[in-house]
Order: C-alpha cells, then structure tokens, then sequence
C-alpha cells in the first residue's frame, strides 16, 4: 500500500518555489516516479474560459483542448469533484489520448472558487486507484496547491 504521508512531506520538501509551471512539472514527474502502473500523468489548465489547456505532464502526447462539456477531465472541472474511473471504456465521452489507458483518476484543482485546472493521472491497469489511493492524490494536490502561486497563470 502507498504511504501517501511519506509522499506528501517528500513532495512539500520538492516544490521549494512558488512558481506553478516548475511546480506543476515536478509533481508531474514525481508522480510518474513514486505511484507505479501509470502510463500519463500531467495537469490541464483553465486559461480559456471553460476549456482545459494542456500544462506540464509525463507521457504521450496528448489531447488538447478539453472543454468542460467533455471527457473525464471536463466532468471533473464542471463538478469541480474527482472523478475515480475503474474502466474508462465504460464512460462514453471518455476521451482517450493514449489507447493503453485503462482507469483514471481526475482531481479538480479549485483556488478562490475559480476551478485554475485539474491534474489527470492515466494507468494501463483496470481499476488501479482505490479510494485510498483517490484521498491521497487529493492531499498531494492541496500540496502542489499550497506550495504554488496559481494566480499568475489566470487568463
Ligand atoms: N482521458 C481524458 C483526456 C486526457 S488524457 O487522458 C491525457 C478525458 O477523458 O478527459
């Protein structure tokens, strides 16, 4: 089982600047290094009105832009709560950008009630994100969240 307190004080020691683009590229890659059986891991933003722009991420290429209308990375901004898919083929507007992507965790990132983006995280492994798992992404978030300046990338 992932120690996600061990992570999440690893993580505060990593992001040792303000600044959310080199934030955000580093819990990309600290993510894809610590989580294992994830093929894409990588932050979307709102820089548009309702629309996600791809940011930092590890990984295939990968779509761009996602409205909010759209796919399991718009539910998630729309609802503003994580969406936890066990099989992505199982949700018809799934969007899929690497066809090995078999489950899907999306976690809003929502700063003085503006939804700034969300941060996407893919596995080839049906089911691979428990609700364990689902809280503590969502810690390692308010990490990246308290650790960054996220005004600097409003539109
Ligand atoms: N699967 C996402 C699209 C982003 S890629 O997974 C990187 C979705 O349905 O919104």
């Amino acid at each position: 089982m992932t120690d996600y307190g061990f992570l999440e004080r690893q993580l505060k020691a990593l992001l040792d600047t303000r600044d959310w683009l080199t934030n955000a590229a580093q819990t990309s890659a600290f993510l894809t290094q610590t989580l294992g059986d994830l093929n894409w891991v990588g932050f979307y933003l709102q820089r548009q009105p309702e629309t996600l722009i791809l940011g930092p991420f590890q990984g295939q290429p990968a779509c761009n832009p996602i409205p909010f209308s759209s796919g399991v990375c718009g539910a998630a901004a729309r609802s503003r709560e994580t969406q936890r898919i066990d099989d992505v083929h199982e949700v018809p507007d799934h969007i899929a950008c690497d066809a090995a992507s078999r489950s899907e965790l999306v976690v809003p990132i929502v700063v003085d009630d503006r939804v700034w983006g969300v941060l996407d995280i893919d596995s080839p492994v049906p089911a691979r994100f428990t609700r364990a798992d689902q809280a503590g992404i969502e810690r390692l978030c308010a990490v990246f969240i308290a650790a960054s300046d996220l005004s600097s990338a409003e539109p």
